[in-house]
């Protein structure tokens, strides 16, 4: 096999994106694109690092990230592997900042609002969480370039989080770093028509269509770490799904 050097091309210091996702990102990408392949084993992260010239936190960070996604998994005294086919569907399990960057779009956000709180009990049952249990909630104003795109409100249990200021510009980075990022989800798709208030925030009209996605994000070893609801414009956003058997198949 080539060395992951070769496969992934060199790091960037410069790059906006840190070192540790330039990293997570093209081995992501090599999974993706079957030039590492299920049950295949990552040399130790003391290889790595040498081989990207970074330091071993980053390299850890990185695979931390691709567990999380169910990308990679860790096995006690052996080592990391690649997995297999079912998780490889997790991949696509994307945040709005990465499926902006995805088009070439620069996303950005304006913060409505960032809460400290208890479940609601509509929370709580969507979420399986006791009553009581302290949450966050995030509220925010999405942009692609300068265009709105998505109004987004956000509940994640606080245990996932070291803080609330822990959410810069991305949600799942937060979740990421903490080790909770979303691995698995359920998601919802509901035509509706905008309020006048949502319509003003979106740059829209009232009663203008939109769709609302609304996803319950777990984490890998099954406790709900995300509700959210967001709401998009219908003229500006297309869901687009790949479709395909090869799972069955392969
Ligand atoms: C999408 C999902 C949300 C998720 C968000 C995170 O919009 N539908 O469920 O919370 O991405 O995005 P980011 O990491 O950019 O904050």
């Amino acid at each position: 096999m080539a060395s992951f050097r070769e496969l992934i091309g060199g790091l960037d210091e410069a790059h906006s994106l840190p070192l540790y996702q330039q990293l997570q990102r093209g081995l992501r990408q090599a999974i993706e694109n079957k030039a590492l392949r299920a049950e295949d084993a990552l040399p130790p992260e003391r290889e790595l690092a040498e081989e990207f010239s970074v330091s071993r936190i980053t390299v850890r960070k990185a695979l931390d990230g691709l567990v999380a996604e169910g990308l990679l998994t860790r096995r006690q005294g052996s080592g990391t592997f690649v997995l297999g086919r079912v998780e490889k569907n997790f991949s696509k399990l994307t945040s709005f900042t990465e499926d902006m960057l995805a088009r070439g779009r620069a996303p950005s956000s304006v913060w409505l609002r960032k809460s400290e709180g208890t479940v609601t009990p509509e929370e709580s049952l969507t979420m399986g969480l006791s009553p009581g249990t302290p949450v966050y909630r995030f509220s925010r104003l999405r942009f692609a370039d300068e265009a709105p795109m998505a109004l987004e409100y956000c509940t994640v249990p606080a245990f996932c989080l070291p803080s609330i200021e822990a959410v810069g510009s991305s949600l799942y980075v937060a979740l990421e770093e903490a080790g909770y990022r979303p691995a698995r989800a359920l998601q919802r798709l509901r035509a509706v028509l905008f309020t006048s208030e949502q319509a003003q925030l979106l740059g829209a009209r009232e009663k203008d269509a939109g769709l609302l996605v609304e996803r319950r994000g777990f984490s890998r070893d099954g406790r709900a770490v995300e509700f959210s609801q967001s709401y998009y414009r219908g003229d500006t956003y297309d869901f687009v799904a790949e479709l395909s058997d090869t799972e069955t198949r392969a």
